[in-house]
């Protein structure tokens, strides 16, 4: 039996589904960046494994860079972001790709694109995988979105609680208690 299987979690977004779509995002991502370098900065922990599915598909010369960024607490935003990891690569003139998992307030994508800002890139163009509308205190532009969702709170596919559930290769909503946990 697979450990998370005694959880109640309702699939949302299945495994192929997941994979057709960041197919289908990375063509985009593709064409529009034609011939150019794109830099890649993806936000942990929850984009580590979109980011990885997504680089792998994207057709350019690309780099990569990783920062690490807390906003959350068990299932609440707490608006207020934290640098624990900053970023490394040299960002002034890069075509930025700014990968994130989910954007929820968007208080977060809106501090990072803030903080890419400051550097001088040559543009800024963002990729996330959940689109939560619905939550939104921040008005951050989102370029390219696979997926939209309600405002329940999801796991897997990178996305976790507290610390785990990351591991799921679909996303979904965990039914019920974590009294099992
Ligand atoms: P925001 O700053 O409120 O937009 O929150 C963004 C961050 O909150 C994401 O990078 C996630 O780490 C986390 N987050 C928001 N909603 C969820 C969810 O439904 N499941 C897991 N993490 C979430």
């Amino acid at each position: 039996m697979k450990i998370y299987e005694k959880f109640n979690i309702n699939v949302v977004f299945s495994e192929d589904l997941i994979q057709k779509r960041i197919s289908e995002i990375a063509l985009q991502i593709s064409e529009n960046f034609k011939n150019k370098e794109v830099l890649a900065i993806a936000v942990l922990n929850g984009s580590f494994i979109f980011c990885a599915d997504l680089l792998r598909k994207i057709n350019l010369k690309t780099t990569v860079d990783f920062v690490l960024l807390s906003s959350y607490c068990g299932m609440k935003s707490q608006y207020k972001v934290n640098v624990i990891l900053g970023l490394k690569e040299n960002i002034k003139d890069k075509n930025v790709l700014i990968i994130e998992d989910i954007v929820d307030t968007g208080v977060t994508l809106d501090f990072l694109i803030k903080e890419v800002s400051f550097k001088k890139p040559k543009n800024i163009k963002t990729c996330v995988l959940l689109n939560k509308k619905t939550s939104r205190k921040k008005n951050v532009s989102i370029d390219y979105s696979c997926f939209v969702v309600d405002n329940s709170f999801v796991v897997g596919y990178g996305l976790d609680y507290n610390g785990l559930f990351r591991g799921l290769p679909y996303i979904g909503k965990i039914e019920g208690s974590l009294s099992n946990e």
